[in-house]
């Protein structure tokens, strides 16, 4: 696993370089599989990303045709609920899309039995994705992730059962911090990923980013340090105020030219 930080003056820095880095891994993506499947995060700081992504500038370039929208994780409300994840992307990119209703993929998150909901949404994923589970894990070209202020991603919250999974793809896991429960892929599945992104930005960040970048291996109360693509790029993008408390300064992102 290759691991990287990057930062930014600022998220709208974090969110620009985001959105051309899924423009490019979309058409690696499709040149080499014919297919890019892409995993969204949940909570505000995608947003831009998603935003800037349903500009003329992307909605051209990207290969929106042959790709395949999934979620890392929901929250249990209905899709048209403003805390949905699902809501969040429809929002900010989805509606500007015409992407088949097959192409999206979304969590249930407003089924009454969130473990029946789980279940469903493996189901899916193995269709999708041609496997299932004694023939190996779902392969995602990209899963963007966020990271919370208790250190927590996608909704693997510390101290939670869902940390533990290493069968199940996607669970319902308890959040007794938030009294609500949660739908999640598992850690199997993010590691499994090509490549992993963490978009992280603002103040209130930076304490539990510098327990997950440099802190001990604390993994049950930082659950971020889980994700370690077993055989993928691990890639945290962060703003200048997340990363005040790191004591190794994050690279400078490569320039234009470089990336091309
Ligand atoms: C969710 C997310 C979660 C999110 C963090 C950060 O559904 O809440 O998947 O893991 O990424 O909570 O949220 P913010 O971006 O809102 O700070």
């Amino acid at each position: 696993m290759s691991r990287t930080i990057l930062g930014f003056p600022d998220g709208e820095g974090v969110s620009r370089y985001a959105a051309s880095l899924f423009a490019r891994l979309a058409k690696k993506a499709v040149w080499d599989r014919g297919v890019f499947h892409v995993a969204l995060a949940g909570g505000a700081t995608p947003r831009q990303t998603y935003e800037i992504l349903s500009t003329p500038g992307f909605v051209g370039p990207v290969e929106w045709n042959s790709t395949q929208i999934y979620f890392g994780d929901e929250r249990a409300v209905e899709p048209d609920h403003a805390d949905s994840n699902f809501h969040l992307a429809s929002e900010a990119l989805l509606n500007s899309l015409r992407l088949h209703s097959s192409q999206v993929h979304r969590m249930a998150g407003e089924r009454g039995d969130l473990n029946v909901a789980a279940r469903e949404y493996e189901a899916r994923l193995a269709k999708s994705f041609a496997t299932k589970r004694d023939e190996g894990l779902p392969r995602f070209d990209l899963i963007l992730l966020g990271m919370g202020k208790d250190g927590h991603t996608a909704s693997l919250f510390p101290f939670t059962e869902a940390l533990n999974e290493r069968e199940a793809w996607v669970v319902r896991n308890e959040v007794p911090q938030l009294s609500t429960e949660r739908l999640t892929l598992t850690v199997p599945v993010l590691n499994a990923a090509r490549c992993v992104v963490f978009l992280v930005n603002g103040d209130d960040k930076a304490k539990a980013l510098e327990r997950v970048l440099e802190g001990p291996p604390n993994r049950i109360e930082f659950p971020s340090q889980l994700i370690q693509p077993s055989d993928g790029e691990l890639l945290w993008l962060v703003d200048e105020a997340a990363a005040a408390h790191l004591t190794r300064r994050p690279e400078a992102p490569p320039s234009r030219e470089s990336r091309e």
